[in-house]
């Protein structure tokens, strides 16, 4: 086999395995009246990012957290803050998420009025920028922006509560995945509700490496967020 041939194939499969799933349990499901503990507890036990879900009452139903306990959560962890804004419109509020320490924001295009210039201040504001999907929402919506992503969130339920069933999607998580393949560029494939480690196996077949998990991780106390952690890895 001439030289050249290995050294292409080798990188390659090197991508491959270096290319692991990654599990963000979503605090949402955690004790909010022990949060400081419930973060370094999922640290601890091998969370790869820390999915903070923020709600308003007016995008979702629900009402959780702001910039400010986003702050205070920092102190207990140097993973990655991966925060998922359920709030419209998002955009005043992005420098604040920012500056408490958000290392991924995540805005809905429904949020409106610009989904671009919201990716946009994202990227100005030093931080990755990701765009969630609804269960309703078409893939179309990536079209003009994928050069502007750094994670796709695909809602495997509808946003606003822990607990939900999971929605089966793999259809719509595959085409998202072509879509980042065609890019050339590694973004995130994020997938959000329901995961538990059944729906982990399928929605990883279907291109997903990054996945929330909310009841998934946090169902049945800290003494088995490590072995609920390990399960959803398992998937693969
Ligand atoms: C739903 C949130 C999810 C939720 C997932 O609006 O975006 O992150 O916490 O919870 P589970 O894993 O319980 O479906
Ligand atoms: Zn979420």
């Amino acid at each position: 086999m001439p030289a050249f041939y290995i050294f292409f194939q080798q990188p390659l499969t090197e991508t491959m395995t270096q290319n692991p799933v990654r599990i963000a349990p979503s605090i949402l499901s955690a004790d909010f009246s022990n949060l400081g503990a419930e973060i370094r507890a999922i640290d601890a036990a091998g969370a790869d990012y820390i999915h903070i879900d923020v709600m308003d009452g007016h995008f979702v139903p629900n009402i959780t957290i702001g910039p400010m306990i986003t702050k205070a959560i920092r102190q207990h962890s140097a993973k990655v803050f991966d925060v998922h804004l359920m709030i419209a419109p998002a955009d005043g509020y992005l420098e604040g998420f920012a500056k408490a320490g958000a290392d991924i924001i995540t805005v809905h295009p429904e949020a409106g009025p610009h989904i671009h210039k919201s990716l946009q201040t994202i990227r100005a504001l030093g931080k990755k920028a990701g765009i969630a999907l609804n269960p309703g929402t078409p893939v179309e919506v990536l079209d003009h922006v994928m050069d502007l992503v750094d994670l796709i969130l695909v809602m495997t339920v509808n946003p606003g509560f822990g607990g939900q069933a999971f929605i089966p999607l793999e259809d719509k998580i595959s085409a998202v995945r072509q879509r980042i393949a065609a890019t050339g560029r590694a973004i995130d494939l994020e997938v959000d509700g329901g995961i538990n480690p059944q729906t982990a196996k399928a929605v990883i077949a279907a291109g997903a490496n990054v996945l929330v998990a909310g009841t998934g991780v946090f169902g049945d106390g800290p003494e088995h967020y490590a072995r609920n952690i390990a399960a959803l890895r398992g998937g693969r």
